[in-house]
């Protein structure tokens, strides 16, 4: 079949707000008994080639992962990188929603992803894909659903409008991209007497502009585009018995739970929905990232910060010259000069990862530091970071690592999640060259284009950045 995702590669990629850890972290921290990441068995429905699915193969060499997408392309391209990198936990499949559900045995994940598919698909297939969810999540699983949400979606809906006017009848992806950006072009600049919504759609434009082409072509100009609301979504879940349990998005984690101190309404479930749902409208919110578990399970909906005590920790927050922390622009000040302290510490670790015991020491600190993860400052995560902090005696690339420069690629996925655009060609080198049978010495006398003498200081800091197995 050749699919619009055939013809035109989507790019590949990974995403905080599926990773396991942040989906078992939410769980526990509603009180229920998420299966261990490391040993689980994870699901990507339409994951594109995957990338997102092979950073956790390539962590956790005792999971067993399996993704699957209706691109043929995309999955080749994603087999040759899982070849290439010998991860033999994982598998991907060529296989349409539809068809899927008959695969899998009832129960079969316990995490199960489906990022950016719910909103793009025809009903139909929408209809399919919670059911396959609902079907194959294991009793203590969890499920990561993001789809464009209400009413953000509607700003979107007008700006397809326009852009379908444009567009219509050009076929050739070059073609239909140069008219969708020389109209966006236009339509971003500001007018005299602008209304507050007509500034709305001009930022809208300006963000579509800053999108590569490939995303512009399939998320704005492609034929399926059905933003959800929040309550719609859970309500489909819960007819399959699924129950919502909450949102692994920035800022939206806490959505599942009551305002700290509330006291606890009859119905737990249905009035943190409809606080979420009101907040979406008042925020004008444009994406969500919504987890579901069994309806058997039952979350606790009453936030307690000592559920984080057992966790790991790691944080970009960076401490200015005037005691306040930066990330991204935003400002944070931290009173508690203790736990400034031991975040500084936590930041300076980064992404080897902290107890959370270590940085925290009292309840107040435990709340501060839940909070600071609600707002996306500091990730928790269940166990110590999968990959070490210095280099062994004979230094490993991470086999995905490993696989993605061979390829030719000069951005790669480290063992910490993450992209990583390796731009210095001695570094591609030295990294290729540590396969886990040549010691350090050898190596610096190697060469690789890096002064001897600092290959062990290159090495430790690829160890820092995630790129080392050992
Ligand atoms: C917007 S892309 C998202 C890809 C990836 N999950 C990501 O977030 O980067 C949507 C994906 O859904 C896949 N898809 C669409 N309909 C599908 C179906 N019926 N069965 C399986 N995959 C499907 C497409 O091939 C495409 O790779």
């Amino acid at each position: 079949m050749n699919t619009p995702y055939d013809r035109v590669a989507y790019p590949s990629s990974v995403f905080t707000q599926t990773h396991p850890e942040r989906l078992a972290v939410l769980a526990l921290l509603a009180g229920l008994e998420p299966v261990d990441p490391r040993h689980s068995r994870i699901l990507e429905i339409g994951g594109g080639d995957c990338l997102n699915l092979l950073s956790f193969a390539a962590m956790w060499p005792d999971c067993s992962a399996h993704g699957f997408d209706l691109s043929q392309i995309a999955i080749e391209r994603g087999s040759r990188i899982a070849e290439a990198a010998g991860l033999d936990n994982v598998s991907l499949a060529v296989e349409d929603i539809m068809e899927a559900h008959r695969r899998y045995p009832a129960g079969s994940f316990d995490y199960v992803i489906v990022h950016g598919v719910y909103a793009w698909v025809p009903p139909h297939v929408r209809e399919a894909c919670m059911e396959l969810v609902a079907h194959v999540l294991s009793d203590h699983g969890i499920a990561m659903i993001s789809y464009n949400a209400m009413p953000g979606g509607h700003v979107r809906l007008i700006m397809r409008e326009m852009l379908f006017n444009i567009v219509d009848g050009i076929d050739n992806f070059e073609e239909r991209i140069d008219a969708a950006r020389s109209f966006l072009e236009d339509y971003a600049k500001p007018r005299e007497g602008d209304e507050p919504l007509a500034i709305t759609l001009r930022q809208q434009a300006e963000s579509m502009l800053q999108r590569p082409d490939s995303v512009l072509f399939h998320d704005e100009l492609g034929d399926c585009y059905y933003p959800q609301r929040l309550i719609d979504v859970v309500r489909a879940g819960e007819a399959l018995g699924l129950r919502h349990l909450t949102d692994a998005g920035r800022n939206r984690h806490l959505d599942g739970f009551l305002p700290d101190g509330a006291e606890v309404p009859e119905d737990p479930d249905e009035a943190v929905l409809r606080a979420a749902s009101r907040d979406d409208y008042a925020a004008l919110r444009f994406f969500r990232h919504t987890l579901f578990v069994r309806a058997e399970q039952e979350p606790d909906r009453t936030i307690d910060a000592s559920r984080i005590d057992g966790l790991y920790l790691t944080t970009k927050l960076r401490r200015q010259e005037d005691g306040s922390f930066a990330l991204a622009g935003d400002t944070i000040e931290i009173a508690d000069e203790e736990l400034a302290t031991a975040l500084e510490a936590a930041a300076a670790a980064t992404p080897q990862r902290l107890a959370v015991s270590q940085v925290a020491r009292n309840p107040e600190q435990l709340r501060v530091v839940l909070q600071l993860f609600a707002e996306w400052y500091v990730q928790l995560y269940v166990h110590p970071a999968p990959f070490p902090s210095v280099p062994g005696n004979l230094p490993q690339t991470s086999p995905l690592v490993r696989a993605l420069l061979e390829m030719g690629e000069l951005t790669v996925c480290t063992l910490d999640h993450a992209l990583l655009k390796i731009e210095q060609a001695e570094l591609r080198g030295l990294l290729l060259a540590a396969d886990g049978q040549t010691a350090i010495p050898d190596l610096a006398a190697a060469g690789h284009g890096i002064p001897p003498e600092d290959v062990e200081a290159a090495l430790t800091a690829s160890a820092q950045r995630g790129l080392l197995l050992g």
